[in-house]
């Protein structure tokens, strides 16, 4: 790969920019200066030093993060700040958008990547791919509430639910509700089909992926290498 396509496809530097740094000595190939930016370099196995940066190679990007309240899960919006506008400006290159959404007033995990074909699967209705909310709700669930959540709600448009678990804390007004499916406004549309109302909904988990509590609200982090291979070979 060119060094200069390697550094604009990690958001480094346009292709100009690292023309000027290849030209004022500022790009460094295994410890040794490149005279021009149309060098060849193996991105899996040459060090790159960038204007004194030490360049690791992504094919993809994976971030976790942590929504915080009125942004939304978008690439752009007309009125709202997004969930991209919250990343660094090197990361605002590349084409990175959210692993499904969460609702404006949501918080919590949301994991954004650009490798289109695993985000596909993941968010294929066919893949089941796992999602706990910690939820409040004005009132308390009863207990046949709770069975008829967790067997299939009638949504007002008709539709039914798929199973989904809960577990409800002793006040009966929060708890985890852990859903296989992500429709439009979902939980607040099953809290609604039992006259209830979510007053604070926040996403702990996606899949194998858990909310990182060391990441403060708006904070972000890169996948671990552990995380992408449980996210690739989730079922
Ligand atoms: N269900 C909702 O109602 N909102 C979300 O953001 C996610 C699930």
């Amino acid at each position: 790969m060119r060094i200069d396509k390697f550094l604009s496809n990690m958001g480094i530097a346009s292709r100009t920019e690292s023309s000027k740094a290849a030209r004022q000595g500022g790009i460094l190939v295994n410890g040794v200066a490149v005279k021009g930016a149309d060098v060849h370099i193996d991105p899996d196995k040459d060090e790159v030093i960038f204007c004194g940066r030490k360049i690791e190679y992504r094919k993809y990007t994976y971030i976790l993060m942590n929504k915080p309240d009125g942004v939304v899960s978008a690439t752009e919006d007309g009125k709202d700040k997004t969930v991209i506008d919250l990343l660094p400006e090197e990361l605002q290159k590349l084409n990175l958008f959210p692993c499904g959404r969460l609702d404006k007033h949501t918080l919590g995990l949301v994991m954004l990547t650009d490798n289109g074909d695993l985000a596909h699967r993941l968010l294929s209705p066919k893949h089941h791919v796992k999602k706990k909310y910690f939820f409040e709700s004005k009132f308390p669930l009863t207990d046949e509430e709770i069975k008829y959540l967790e067997a299939g709600a009638t949504l007002e448009d008709g539709y039914i639910t798929k199973p989904a678990e809960i577990e409800l804390c002793a006040d009966k007004k929060s708890g985890y509700i852990t859903l296989v499916e992500g429709k439009y406004h979902q939980i607040k549309r099953m809290l609604e089909s039992v006259n209830n109302k979510i007053t604070y909904l926040e996403r702990v988990t996606f899949g194998p992926l858990v909310l990182d509590e060391s990441l403060a609200r708006g904070e972000w982090r890169f996948l671990t290498k552990n995380e992408i291979e449980q996210l690739e070979t989730y079922k």
